[in-house]
């Protein structure tokens, strides 16, 4: 009589290796799925009811660092395959949301730190600091428009490894940069800024990107 029962000593299916892949593939997606969310251009705040712009701005950090880790966990393989999807969304936020975010810090905490501050705060040496990684980001930011375009067209990349590697290098220098503004520059307006000081910037952040949008339509 033939028995239904699974033999144990069955050879193993070729799935099994197959069935990682297979894992791994849908990690990578829902990863493309997380980061097509994060790059998704940010409401504008109602300036009518925005009081804490602070908090927006340490929102923006927070998701900046979700960001920098997603990149890593795409560019780690220096495959393009991750990236491709998310070309046209990458392109967006670093021309988009990502600017908007140091014009919130360069126009508007600035002047606000540089009249609150006391001399043993160091301000101008924490400002200072503030610009320097700014220009840095905006030269790494710099290197990757002209690939994401091509991307975003469905052009082929001539050279696909300098991309990723320009992308790993500006994650590794944005995640440096929003860990020393929350350690050191947000803590300074939290503690140094009036609820005048934090309305104006948050009527100021608003209007800003009310402008962008009306310049979109
Ligand atoms: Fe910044
Ligand atoms: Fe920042």
């Amino acid at each position: 009589m033939t028995s239904n029962k699974p033999q144990d000593d069955a050879p193993e299916t070729p799935s099994e290796n197959g069935g990682e892949a297979a894992a791994e593939a849908s990690d990578i997606e829902g990863l493309i799925a997380e980061a097509r969310m994060l790059l998704t251009h940010r409401e504008s705040p109602d300036p009518d009811t925005f009081e804490d712009p602070l908090d927006f701005i340490r929102e923006d950090h927070a998701r900046q660092l979700r960001m920098c880790n997603l990149l890593d966990a795409f560019t780690e393989k220096l495959e393009l395959e991750p990236v491709m999807p998310l070309a046209s969304a990458l392109l967006d936020y670093v021309t988009g949301d990502l600017p908007l975010h140091t014009q919130d810090e360069e126009q508007d905490l600035r002047p606000a730190l540089e009249e609150r501050c006391e001399p043993e705060d160091g301000v101008a040496d924490v400002l200072k600091q503030m610009s320097k990684e700014h220009e840095l980001n905006r030269d790494l930011v710099s290197f990757l428009i002209d690939d994401l375009e091509a991307l975003a067209d469905g052009r082929t990349l001539s050279n696909p490894v300098r991309l990723l590697m320009n992308m790993k290098e500006f994650s590794e220098t944005q995640r440096q940069h929003v860990t020393w503004e929350e350690r050191v520059m947000l803590p300074l307006a939290r503690q140094r800024l009036t609820a005048e000081d934090l309305a104006k910037i948050g009527r100021n952040m608003a209007a800003r990107r009310k402008d962008g949008e009306a310049e979109a339509e």
